[in-house]
Parts: C-alpha cells; sequence; structure tokens
C-alpha cells in the first residue's frame, strides 16, 4: 500500500508555501538573515508544535516566517517543498503564500513573489512538474487591508491563478471579504476560501454564495448540514482536506473519528491534501497513508481520491484528462 501510494499520480490543492518550512531551513536561514531564535535546537521546535486549536498553531507559524526575508530564501524555501512533492509523485500542486505575513514585517511583495514563483518555474523545467499559485488572505486583518494586497498583487496578475482566504477562520467569517472577492472576480482571479475547518456550516454557504468560491479549502464541517452536502454534490464542489492537520488541530480527536472516507462515499469530491507538512507531521504520501490506515481507504477509494485531485485543480480539462490518463494507466499497471 505504501508503495501504491507514493506512486499514485497525483494533485496537491491544499498546502501553504509557509508551512512547508522544515525546522532545519528554518535554522539555516535565522543563521543566514541573523536572527536569533526563541528555540535552542530542531529538537526544541519540534518539541513545540504540540497544537490545541488553529489558533495555537498560527501563532508559531507566524513567529516561523520571520526568518523569511530574502527572495533567495523564498526560493529555498519553495524548491524544498518541491522536490518533496516530485518524490511522492505530485504531478500538478497549487500553492497558497500569504503575503501579508510578510510585507507586514517590511519585505516587499516583489520579492516574496519572485522567490516563489522563480522556484516553480525551476520545477517545471527541471522536474516536470506543473503548478500554480493562489494568494491568500489573511482574514484576521482588516478587509482593507485585503484589498491593498490585492492592488498590489495585480501587475502580478498572470501568474496568480487565484485568491483565497486562511487564518484565524472564528469571528472572522468570508462575507467581511465580500467586497475583495468581487474585485478579484472582476480581475478574473478564481477563488477559493478555507471554511469549515472550526467555523461552521454557515461559513462555508457563505464562500459559496458570497465569494463564488470554486473550492472550498477543509470543509469537513459540512457533514453538520444535510442541505449542504446535497449542493456539494449535485455541483461537485470540491472540498480540500487535510487529514493530518485535522488531527494535529484537534478537529477531530483521532484520524480514525475523520470524516473523510464518509463525504468521499456520499459522493462529495474529495481531496487528500497537506496543508502546512513541516507542522503537522507528514507530506501529501503520509496524509494519504494516515488515512487510508486509520479508515481501511481500498485501491479504488485512493484512486478516486487522486482522480479527484485532477478533476478539482484549476488546469484545463484537457491537462486533467492527461493526468487521468496516466493515474489510469498506473492502475492497470
Ligand atoms: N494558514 C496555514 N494553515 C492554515 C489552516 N489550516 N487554516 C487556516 N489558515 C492557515
Ligand atoms: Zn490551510
Amino acid at each position: 500500500m505504501e508503495k501504491f501510494i507514493r506512486g499514485l499520480p497525483k494533485a496537491e490543492l491544499h498546502l501553504h508555501i509557509e508551512g512547508t518550512l522544515e525546522p532545519e531551513l528554518m535554522f539555516k536561514l535565522a543563521e543566514r538573515n541573523q536572527i536569533k531564535l526563541p528555540f535552542e535546537s530542531v529538537a526544541a521546535v519540534k518539541k513545540a508544535y504540540n497544537f490545541q486549536n488553529l489558533q495555537s498553531f498560527l501563532d508559531i507559524y507566524y513567529q516561523g516566517t520571520q526568518v523569511l526575508q530574502q527572495e533567495q530564501d523564498f526560493y529555498d524555501l519553495t524548491w524544498a517543498y518541491l522536490q518533496k512533492a516530485v518524490s511522492q509523485n505530485v504531478r500538478h500542486v497549487e500553492v497558497f503564500f500569504d503575503p501579508q505575513s510578510h510585507t507586514e514585517r517590511g519585505i516587499s511583495f516583489n520579492t516574496v513573489h519572485t522567490g516563489i514563483y522563480r522556484a516553480l518555474q525551476d520545477a517545471r523545467s527541471e522536474l516536470g512538474l506543473s503548478s500554480q499559485l493562489i494568494l491568500c488572505f489573511l482574514r484576521h486583518l482588516s478587509a482593507e487591508q485585503a484589498m491593498a494586497t490585492l492592488v498590489e498583487a495585480l501587475p502580478y496578475k498572470d501568474t496568480i491563478v487565484a485568491v483565497g482566504l486562511d487564518s484565524s477562520e472564528l469571528g472572522n467569517p468570508p462575507s467581511k471579504f465580500k467586497v475583495v472577492f468581487d474585485r478579484a472576480r472582476a480581475e478574473n482571479f478564481l477563488t477559493v476560501a478555507h471554511a469549515g475547518e472550526e467555523g461552521p456550516p454557515e461559513y462555508i454557504w457563505e464562500a459559496l454564495k458570497l465569494l463564488n468560491v470554486s473550492r472550498i479549502d477543509h470543509g469537513v464541517r459540512s457533514i453538520e448540514d444535510a442541505d449542504l452536502l446535497d449542493y456539494l454534490i449535485e455541483r461537485q464542489i470540491p472540498l480540500t482536506i487535510c487529514p493530518l492537520s485535522n488531527v494535529k488541530l484537534k478537529v477531530f480527536d483521532s484520524m480514525e473519528q475523520h470524516n473523510l472516507k464518509k463525504l468521499l462515499n456520499l459522493g462529495l469530491c474529495v481531496t487528500v491534501n497537506s496543508d502546512d507538512p513541516a507542522y503537522f507531521g507528514g507530506y501529501i504520501a503520509e496524509n494519504y497513508q494516515a488515512a487510508t490506515d486509520a479508515l481501511k481507504l481500498s485501491q479504488q477509494e485512493l484512486y478516486q481520491l487522486a482522480k479527484n485531485s485532477f478533476r478539482a485543480s484549476f488546469l484545463t480539462p484537457e491537462a486533467q484528462d492527461a493526468s487521468i490518463a496516466e493515474l489510469d494507466s498506473f492502475m492497470r499497471r
């Protein structure tokens, strides 16, 4: 099963590039940029990764981003992740980045974007990995700050496929960002949003109805609303689910309690993703594996998850078909 999971051609659709900062790279960048970390060692960092909820994770996650200062830092971070993804047969990745967590510290949007984007281009030519970039607004900040970030991103429009919404969910509903998302769609960005991770099903409805999202990130609390489930099934609106993240942040008490398999078998277009792999104990293959072990997923169910990942992606229909043909040929072998 382990070999099957690693070999399965797949797309990753929910991956925060800042969440791929491994402690070893954190120390290396801290030294490069002469920053004093509040940790003595890699082991001490790992010990601090013991979260009670989303906010307790975010506090540490934003602290970690402070070592990212120069374009080369963003390049090195992204390149390390892309190599890892290719080693697990990720064929396409849609990468989230949080410009506000850097511009707030005085790092320019251009520095962040150029470093990340250059690594994505190198991975395309050197590793054969296709990718797209999604700009996320930090929902704990104001709608005005999100709008300013959107305007700052306009010159880079051709390199950013969509905008999204992340950070502290409770108390920051999608409705807060309606005007920003209206403008983003008018500028031809697609839209996605984290919703129903910790927040209630109403937040998922708002993301769908007010922000016109193409996908819901997480969305596991959709299980509490039968009408919402019908809506998601009928329209095949994808959920980008992150099993290890949900267990680490105590959205579920254990992997055995996770509703991934239930949602899949109800006919929702669910996908498996890694969210912040450096913080949650694994990349995409480890997420597929942990869900498989706990929920006893069959090869057919894993095939469906991988197929959904291409169908849920922002690849063209032709490129999706080509990836699914590759997946089918993997299954025959
Ligand atoms: N930022 C990084 N990971 C996140 C998550 N799981 N939820 C909300 N914001 C995030
Ligand atoms: Zn996320």
